[in-house]
C-alpha cells in the first residue's frame, strides 16, 4: 500500500481547496449562466424591459407603469432610458439594487452628437470626412457621458438616407455606404474607446436596423419598399461596418421593410444579423416600435406583437410594455421557449458585465469626475476644430471669401444671428450652460478688431412678416460686406420633422434677393439639418457657406471661416437636389438605357421637361479658398488578377495662395455587370493639408473588395471585365480618369 506522507497530504488539501475558490464561476459567460440560474421567469422577463426614465421623453409617452422606482425594486425593468446625471442615476440604481437579486441597472440615453460640450450634428460632420475627427468627438462625449451616469448611447445612426425630406438626414452620415460604413466605425470606436468597462467607454448602439432612412415619401416612420439587393449593397453595409468595429448593441427601427415591421423580421434579426453577421450583443426594439406593430396591422394585439418580436430576435422592449406583459403568458401557452427568454436575457447579461456593473453598479456615477471631465479647455478647442471642419464652402465668386481685414463694417442679417442654444440642433442634450454656446455674432465680435459690427434681423425663420426688410436693408447699405445667417430652424430637421417643401423656409430668399441687390458683397450662411433647396440664392449670392447647425462653439467655427484664419475643407456627404421634384437624387444611380448626354437632354432620355439632370450641388462637393491641381496619373498596371492588386497613384497640388485642406476622392464605375452597376461610387479618399506650392502624391490601391458586389442570389462576387477609374474633387468634378481590366 502506498503511503502518502503528511506534507503531500496537506498540499493536497492545500490544492483542493485552492481548486474549490478557483472552481467558482470566472468568466462573464459563465457568471452569466449561474445568474440566470438563480432568476425567476419575472426577473429574466424584468431584465427584457426598458423604460423611459424621468429626464425627458423622446416619444409618445404611456403613464401606466405606476412608481418606476417600485418596479425596478421587484425585478421589473433591466434598463432605463432618458436619464443623465449622477444624480439622477443614483437613484434609480439604488432602487435595483434593492430588488431581489442586484441586478444593476443600465442607462441609456441619445447621446448623438455631445453630451455637454455639443459638437455639430452628424451630417454636419460627416462633411468633414475627417474620420479621426469624427471619432474624438464621439471619444469626448462618451467620456462626458459616462461621467454622468450614462452606460449606453443610441448611437450611431447609421442610416443610409437619399432623401433630404426625412427629417432624420440630419442624425446620419449621408447617402454613401463606402463613406457611411468608415463613419459608423469611427463613432463606433469613438464612443466605445478601449472597450466596454472602461470608465470613460459608453456602449454604442448602431440603429436602425433597418433601412429606416428610406422611408416612402421621407415621410418619418413610413414604409420601406425595397429590393434585398439595393439593401445589401447600400443600406446594410455601414451596419456590418459598426458591428465590425465591436458595437455592443444595435436598435431595430420603426418602419416595415417589403412588409414585415422591423422589430418582427426575423430575416434582418435573427438571419442577417445573429446567424450570418454573428452578433453577440443584443438588439433593443425602437420606442414602442413592438406595440405599434399592431397600428402597422402585423399583429392583433400586444400578445401577438410580444411573440412575433422575441422570436424574430428583438431581445429588449423599449417602452412598449409588451415583454413585461405578456412573455410570462406567452411562455406557458409554449408560443415562446424559456431558451428564447434566456438567450435574450443573456446577451443583455453580458453587457451589464462587460460594463463592470456587477462589479460596482455606481461606477459610472461619480459626482468628482462628472465635475472634472465636463466641458474642459481641450473638449471645447476640439469642438471648434470638429465645427469649422464641417463648414462647406458651397461658391465663393470673385473670392468674396474670406472676408478682407480693411472692411471698416461688417453687417450681420438674419434670423439665425443671436441665436445661442438652438446652435447645438436637434438631439441635443440640455445639460450645461447655455452660455458656453456661441452665437454668431459673438464669434464674429471676437475677430472684428476695428470694424464696426452692424446688425440687424430682418425676418422671421417662418413667419412671413416683411416688415424688418427696411430696417435690414439700410443696415447693409451702410456696410462694406453683409454675412447673411438663414437657414432652417434646429426643430425643423430630426424626429418626426419631414418637410415635403425644403425650400428656404418663410420670405428668407425674398430678402436675400433684396440684400443681393444692393450691390454689397453678400455672404449667405445656411443653418439646416438637411439639404435644402435655395436655387436663386445659389444662382445669385457670391457666397455661399454651408453652416448646418455647429454646435457649442458655431459661432467661433463660422468666424474662423469668415475671416479666413480657417480655410474650409468640407465637402458635401449627401446630394443637394435643385427642388423636392428631383427627390430621391442621388450620385450612386444607374445610367439606365436612355440616359440623358447633356443636362437638358430631353430627347427621349430618362430625364425632366421642366428641370435640369444634374443636382443643385452633388455629393462630394465643396470649395476651398485655395486651389488644387490633379496631374500625373499612374496605374501600376492595366490589368488585374481576382486576389491581386493595382496601385493607382497621382500628383496633387495647391497651386493657390492659402494653405488648405482637399479630400481627393476615388470612384471606380464596372462598366458592364450583370446585373448592373452604378455610374460611379466611391471606393477610396484622402484629406490632407497641402501649404502653397506643396505638391504631394498620393497613393490608392484597388483590391478585390473595391470591385465586388452583390449579385442576384445575394452572392457577394467579382465579374471580370472593364473598370472605369476616377478621381477628382467631388463626383461630378472628376479630374483625372483611366481605365483598367479585372482578369479572371
Ligand atoms: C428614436 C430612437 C431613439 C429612441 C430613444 C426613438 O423615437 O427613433 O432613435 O434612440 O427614441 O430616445
Amino acid at each position: 500500500m502506498t503511503r502518502i506522507n503528511p506534507i503531500t497530504a496537506a498540499c493536497l488539501v492545500c490544492f483542493i481547496a485552492i481548486s474549490a475558490t478557483y472552481a467558482q464561476p470566472k468568466s462573464i459567460p459563465q457568471k452569466v449562466d449561474a445568474l440566470i440560474k438563480k432568476m425567476t421567469l419575472a426577473e429574466k422577463i424584468g431584465q427584457l424591459n426598458q423604460y423611459n426614465g424621468d429626464w425627458a421623453a423622446t416619444g409618445p409617452v404611456t403613464t401606466d407603469v405606476g412608481n418606476k422606482l417600485d418596479a425596478i425594486k421587484r425585478g421589473e425593468v433591466g434598463s432605463i432610458l432618458n436619464i443623465v446625471g449622477v444624480q439622477h442615476t443614483r437613484v434609480f440604481q439604488e432602487a435595483a439594487m434593492k430588488s431581489r437579486l442586484k441586478i444593476p441597472l443600465l442607462f441609456g440615453q441619445d447621446v448623438i452628437h455631445g453630451y455637454s460640450v455639443t459638437f455639430p450634428i452628424p451630417l454636419a460632420e460627416a462633411a468633414s470626412w475627417d474620420l479621426d475627427a469624427i471619432k474624438k468627438s464621439a471619444r469626448i462625449a462618451a467620456t462626458e457621458a459616462a461621467a454622468g451616469g450614462v452606460h449606453w448611447t443610441f448611437a450611431p445612426m447609421v442610416d443610409i438616407a437619399r432623401d433630404p425630406r426625412w427629417g432624420r438626414v440630419m442624425e446620419g452620415a449621408g447617402e454613401d455606404p463606402y463613406l457611411g460604413s468608415l463613419i459608423a466605425t469611427a463613432r463606433v470606436k469613438g464612443f466605445q474607446g478601449n472597450g466596454l468597462g472602461n470608465l470613460d467607454a459608453v456602449m454604442a448602439c448602431a440603429k436602425h436596423f433597418t433601412a429606416y432612412g428610406a422611408a416612402i415619401g421621407g415621410r418619418d416612420y413610413n414604409s420601406v419598399d425595397m429590393s434585398l439587393r439595393t439593401l445589401w449593397e447600400f443600406y446594410l453595409p455601414p451596419f456590418k461596418a459598426a458591428l465590425d468595429a465591436g458595437v455592443g448593441t444595435f436598435m431595430n427601427s420603426f418602419n416595415d421593410l417589403n412588409g414585415t415591421p422591423a422589430s418582427a423580421s426575423h430575416y434582418l434579426q435573427r438571419d442577417i444579423l445573429k446567424n450570418k453577421w454573428g452578433f453577440k450583443g443584443f438588439v433593443v426594439s425602437d420606442w414602442g416600435s413592438i406595440g405599434e406593430m399592431i397600428n402597422h396591422g402585423y399583429v392583433k394585439n400586444n400578445y401577438e406583437a410580444a411573440e412575433a418580436a422575441i422570436n424574430a430576435g428583438n431581445d429588449m422592449d423599449m417602452e412598449s410594455r409588451s415583454y413585461i406583459n405578456n412573455l410570462a403568458k406567452l411562455v406557458a401557452a409554449k408560443k415562446v421557449s424559456i431558451a428564447t427568454i434566456d438567450e435574450a436575457v443573456k446577451r443583455i447579461l453580458t453587457k451589464k458585465y462587460e460594463l463592470g456593473l456587477f462589479d460596482d453598479p455606481y461606477r459610472f456615477s461619480d459626482a468628482e469626475r462628472e465635475k472634472r471631465v465636463l466641458n474642459t479647455p481641450e473638449t471645447i478647442a476640439a469642438a471648434r476644430d470638429a465645427a469649422r471642419k464641417s463648414i462647406v464652402l458651397l461658391k465663393n465668386n470673385n473670392k468674396v471669401l474670406p472676408l478682407s481685414k480693411n472692411d471698416k463694417s461688417i453687417a450681420l442679417i438674419g434670423p439665425m444671428v443671436k441665436l445661442k442654444k438652438e446652435n447645438k440642433g436637434f438631439w441635443a442634450l440640455d445639460v450645461g450652460d447655455e452660455n458656453q454656446v456661441v452665437s454668431l455674432y459673438e464669434g464674429v465680435q471676437q475677430h472684428t478688431g476695428n470694424a464696426k459690427l452692424l446688425y440687424a434681423q430682418g425676418c422671421d425663420v417662418t413667419d412671413t412678416t416683411r416688415t424688418g426688410f427696411n430696417e435690414a436693408y439700410k443696415t447693409a447699405m451702410q456696410a462694406d460686406v453683409v454675412v447673411m445667417a438663414m437657414g432652417e430652424r434646429f426643430d425643423m430637421t430630426g424626429e418626426a420633422k419631414s418637410r415635403s417643401n425644403i425650400h428656404l423656409p418663410g420670405v428668407q430668399e425674398e430678402l436675400i434677393k433684396a440684400i443681393v441687390a444692393t450691390g454689397k458683397p453678400v455672404v449667405v450662411l445656411l443653418y439646416a439639418g438637411r439639404p435644402m433647396v435655395f436655387d436663386w440664392t445659389a444662382d445669385h449670392a457670391p457666397a455661399i457657406l454651408y453652416t448646418w447647425w455647429l454646435g457649442n462653439q458655431a459661432g467661433n467655427a463660422i468666424a474662423d471661416v469668415l475671416f479666413g484664419s480657417y480655410n474650409p475643407g468640407a465637402k458635401l456627404p449627401i446630394t443637394f437636389p435643385r427642388t423636392e421634384g428631383q427627390i430621391p437624387i442621388y450620385y450612386n444611380h444607374y445610367n439606365t438605357g436612355r440616359p440623358a448626354h447633356a443636362d437638358n437632354d430631353v430627347n427621349y432620355t430618362s430625364a425632366y421637361i421642366d428641370l435640369l439632370n444634374s443636382p443643385k450641388f452633388a455629393f462630394g462637393h465643396g470649395l476651398s479658398y485655395t486651389t488644387f491641381k490633379y496631374d500625373n496619373l499612374k496605374l501600376s498596371k492595366k490589368s488585374m488578377l481576382k486576389n491581386g492588386n493595382i496601385r493607382v497613384s497621382f500628383d496633387l497640388q495647391n497651386i493657390g495662395d492659402y494653405a488648405g485642406e482637399e479630400v481627393a476622392q476615388l470612384y471606380l464605375r464596372d462598366v458592364v455587370s450583370q446585373p448592373v452597376r452604378p455610374v460611379k461610387e466611391l471606393k477610396d479618399f484622402k484629406k490632407l493639408m497641402l501649404q502653397p506650392g506643396e505638391k504631394k502624391t498620393i497613393t490608392f490601391t484597388i483590391t478585390k473588395d473595391k470591385l465586388a458586389f452583390y449579385n442576384d442570389k445575394l452572392d457577394w462576387i467579382t465579374q471580370p471585365g472593364e473598370f472605369n477609374l476616377m478621381i477628382g474633387s467631388a463626383s461630378d468634378d472628376i479630374r483625372l480618369q483611366n481605365n483598367f481590366n479585372l482578369d479572371n
